[in-house]
């Protein structure tokens, strides 16, 4: 039932305030009696000990769910001190990749159906790794907030990182009216589809926190407006990227406000200076500092808790993805050649 909207795409990704609600309803506990702020992941407690214990942890997924994982794995790094290492399930399964009893594999899949993902759990299982599942709701960015709750519970109880826990869980909390305040840019965003209607390719630069929303951002694109689309860690553009980069190809950055944010401004200032075609996205109030020397259209966003941005950030990548297909006459809600989940390798 599409209710009020068009389509179903458009109605995931107005929903997300609610799925995120849910996500965490249960959850994620702050205040009561002793003002604690904690996580509650029942399923995973009994296997808290073991995890923390891991050598390392590998994120295995594909696609999106690849991407979230992508997202969620500062915060992890940070909250655990466990390296985390990220596997798209089919590379790993076709390079056997190395996977040891001191591993924690955290398998990605918002199906549970993914044959890719279901192999590389069979894999992890037989060399012995202890294999926990990422049960998510519907959406990606579900998906990085059960992954940030994951981070907290394994975290534990470090008094040195309290202050963060702390604020991820106020930052988690905050989410969905954050979430509400990024989606009235639909409009903004569909004036922008507008624009890049009849362009054959766009480029997504991130870093960091949110590399992974470039990654995310350009599938989307790809993936239903059947346009060709990359995202690309802005680090890497001298290294290649910079090549293509003329007055006519659209690129979009991603430019919040975290600890690379000086780097991504002077990105920004590279690119202007090879006369970029550029749409960048800031945190609110910040158009005038990553704008200098240059034209360019940008996106103001809300600011989050910066290992929770992506979440906010991918929004307005969700919503250009969505006009840009009904704009280009494409059927959103069934993309070209493509499953609702892959059972098949
Ligand atoms: O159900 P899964 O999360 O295991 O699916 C993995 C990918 O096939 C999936 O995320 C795919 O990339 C998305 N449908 C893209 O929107």
């Amino acid at each position: 039932n599409k209710g009020k909207y068009e389509h179903y795409m458009q109605k995931e990704i107005h929903e997300q305030p609610e799925s995120l609600t849910t996500t965490m309803r249960g959850r994620l506990i702050r205040g009561g009696s002793c003002k604690a702020k904690t996580v509650l992941l029942g399923g995973l407690k009994d296997h808290l000990k073991t995890i923390r214990r891991s050598r390392r942890i590998v994120f295995i997924g594909c696609g999106t769910s690849y991407n979230a994982a992508l997202a969620a794995r500062p915060i992890l790094e940070e909250l655990s001190g466990i390296p985390v290492t990220m596997e798209i399930a089919s590379d790993l399964l076709d390079r056997q990749g190395p996977i040891y009893r001191e591993d924690t594999a955290v398998l990605v899949s918002q199906s549970g159906e993914t044959a890719d993902t279901l192999n590389a759990l069979e894999y992890a299982l037989e060399n012995g790794a202890l294999c926990v599942g990422v049960a998510s709701t519907k959406a990606y960015t579900s998906q990085i907030v059960v992954m940030a709750m994951l981070a907290l519970a394994i975290g534990g109880d470090l008094i040195s990182s309290q202050e963060r826990r702390e604020a991820v869980i106020d930052g988690l909390f905050d989410l969905p009216s954050k979430l509400k305040e990024v989606l009235k840019l639909d409009q903004e965003m569909k004036d922008l589809a507008k624009l890049l209607i009849a362009e054959q390719s766009l480029l997504v630069f991130g870093r960091g926190y949110n590399y992974a929303t470039a990654l995310e951002g350009a599938l989307k694109v790809k993936e239903v407006a059947l346009m060709h689309s990359e995202g690309i860690l802005a680090g890497e553009m001298k290294h290649g990227p910079l090549a293509l980069v003329d007055e006519t190809l659209p690129i979009f950055v991603i430019a919040t406000r975290d600890a690379c944010f000086s780097k991504q401004q002077s990105v920004i200032q590279q690119l202007h200076a090879r006369k970029g075609r550029l749409i960048v996205m800031c945190t609110k109030g910040d158009a005038a500092s990553v704008c200098v020397g240059g034209s360019c259209r940008v996106i103001e966003v809300p600011q989050a808790e910066d290992c929770l941005q992506p979440v906010i950030n991918i929004v307005p990548l969700q919503l250009l993805a969505y006009h840009l297909t009904v704009l280009r006459g494409h059927n959103v809600d069934q993309p070209r050649n493509l499953a609702k989940s892959v059972t098949t390798q």
